[in-house]
């Protein structure tokens, strides 16, 4: 079993959350390619059975990156190619409440387009309300990015990983 996250990181948070995340699924026995938005060929998904986005959160929104490499995924999107995958999302922000719930679901939109079977983040969990909501981890990293993310933001990465591992053995095992 393989996943892939494919994030944009310009100062490394989005990057250091992806990690953890990787670490999450690795425990779970998966297989997982990080990867770089602006290095990722769509064609690289088919061979995955969960995709994980990360993107920062840039004037409210996904990041150029992120957007750019979302724009190249007609062709596989036309052909039905990634149907019934196990999605996630994970998003860094600046500050409080200026886009990271927006960011969020436009990321599960294009997930969703594909077929993908999305993963959220449930209550009950570690770090849930200071490192994640229920559509996946946050990170809050100060207007100068100094402030994240937080060690809650990491655990929340790592359960994230290990609930989206769970979910895939359920869909894809
Ligand atoms: C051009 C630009 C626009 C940004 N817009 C927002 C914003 O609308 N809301 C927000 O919370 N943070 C905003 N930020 C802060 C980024 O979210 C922050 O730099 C990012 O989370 C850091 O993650 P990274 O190190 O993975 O790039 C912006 C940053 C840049 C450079």
């Amino acid at each position: 079993m393989k996943a892939i996250i494919v994030y944009q990181s310009a100062y490394g948070h989005a990057g250091q959350m992806a990690g953890k995340m990787k670490e999450g699924l690795e425990e779970s026995g998966l297989e997982v390619t990080l990867s770089a938005a602006k290095k990722t060929d769509p064609k690289m998904l088919l061979d995955h059975d969960a995709i994980i986005f990360g993107s920062p959160v840039r004037m409210g929104s996904v990041g150029n990156e992120m957007k750019t490499f979302i724009d190249t995924l007609g062709g596989v999107w036309l052909e039905s190619a990634l149907q019934n995958r196990v999605g996630g999302v994970l998003v860094s922000g600046g500050g409080f409440n200026a886009g990271t719930e927006m960011t969020q679901p436009a990321l599960y939109s294009t997930l969703m387009e594909l077929g993908s079977v999305m993963v959220g983040f449930v209550n009950d969990m570690p770090g849930y309300g200071t490192g994640a909501n229920h559509w996946g981890p946050y990170a809050q990293v100060g207007l100068e990015g100094k402030d994240g993310p937080s060690e809650d933001c990491l655990t929340v990465c790592y359960e994230y990983g290990k609930r989206v591992a769970g979910v895939n053995k359920s869909i894809r095992g």
